[in-house]
């Protein structure tokens, strides 16, 4: 995780001055949100909202514009920084807390949520999904909504083939071994370059292995989603649809590219 944390510091500084992130676009007013979280977390305004492993608070501030009183949480101190420079300048009320999201509960002085979110390439960071899980049901409040989109582990199984970078290679395990595949990290998916010794360390989870985590914690499962598209080209082989969307080529969706679960803690 130090060394996820090092990288995750050089690709904040990158990713904010990127195309992809478009931080002039979110200061000119747009949200970062795409309609289906929005949909499946429904009406926030008012109400406390945790978002964990924020980035620097693009997706954070787009609750917040939607009435959420917010707290974002990451452990990349670059990118708490340049997250409350962004609520400033947007004149945005949000507080951003540096922690490893294994601390959340300590960090934030035992508080609990009545809405809490995590999307979008935050669980391979992660070596304990059952330990995780926990830290999820102890920051909900009783009755409290989790919600969590992530790249569905079974697309997360395939590399770019060294004979054809845009054909994908079977090169990854679908199921948790404990220990994480560490790899040179190379340009990230946001177009930020190659880091000196930038080194990551990814931990595959099944889908079984974190709903049986988020269940085991005693949350109650209500919805679970599987989707045949990307909202960007996470791999060189997707292409894109007339609606923004990225799929496998062809008519068919052959595999899933994200899920998302939203579950109840007890009340
Ligand atoms: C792919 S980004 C999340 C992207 C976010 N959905 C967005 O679009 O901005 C993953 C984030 O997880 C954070 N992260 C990774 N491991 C973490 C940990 N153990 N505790 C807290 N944050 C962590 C990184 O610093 C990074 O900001």
């Amino acid at each position: 995780m130090e060394r996820n944390r090092a990288l995750w510091d050089a690709w904040a500084e990158e990713h904010f001055g990127s195309a992809f992130y478009g931080v002039d676009r979110f200061r000119a007013g747009d949200s970062t949100l795409p309609d289906f979280d929005v949909d499946a977390v429904g009406a926030v305004a008012g109400k406390r909202l945790l978002h964990l492993q924020c980035h620097f608070g693009l997706d954070t501030l787009s609750w917040a514009r939607l009435g959420a009183v917010v707290t974002g949480l990451d452990f990349s101190p670059k990118a708490v920084g340049l997250a409350r420079r962004v609520a400033e300048t947007c004149g945005l009320r949000a507080r951003f807390i540096h922690a490893n999201v294994y601390d959340a509960a300590e960090s934030l002085g035992g508080e609990r949520f009545p809405v809490v979110v995590a999307t979008a390439g935050v669980l391979p960071w992660l070596p304990d999904i059952p330990r995780w899980a926990g830290v999820v049901a102890s920051v909900l409040e009783p009755g409290g909504l989790f919600y969590l989109r992530e790249f569905h582990p079974v697309s997360q199984v395939f590399a770019p083939s060294s004979a054809n970078p845009r054909a994908p290679e079977l090169r990854y395990p679908y199921f948790p071994t404990g220990d994480p595949v560490r790899e040179a990290a190379e340009a990230s998916y946001a177009g930020a370059g190659v880091v000196e010794d930038g080194t990551s360390c990814e931990w595959p989870h099944s889908l079984g292995e974190v709903m049986q985590s988020l269940l085991d914690a005693g949350l109650r499962l209500e919805t679970v989603r599987e989707f045949p598209f990307t909202t960007y080209r996470a791999y060189p082989w997707l292409e894109e649809g007339t609606d923004g969307r990225w799929r496998w080529p062809g008519d068919q969706s052959p595999l899933p590219l994200m899920y998302s679960l939203r579950c109840h803690a007890p009340h």
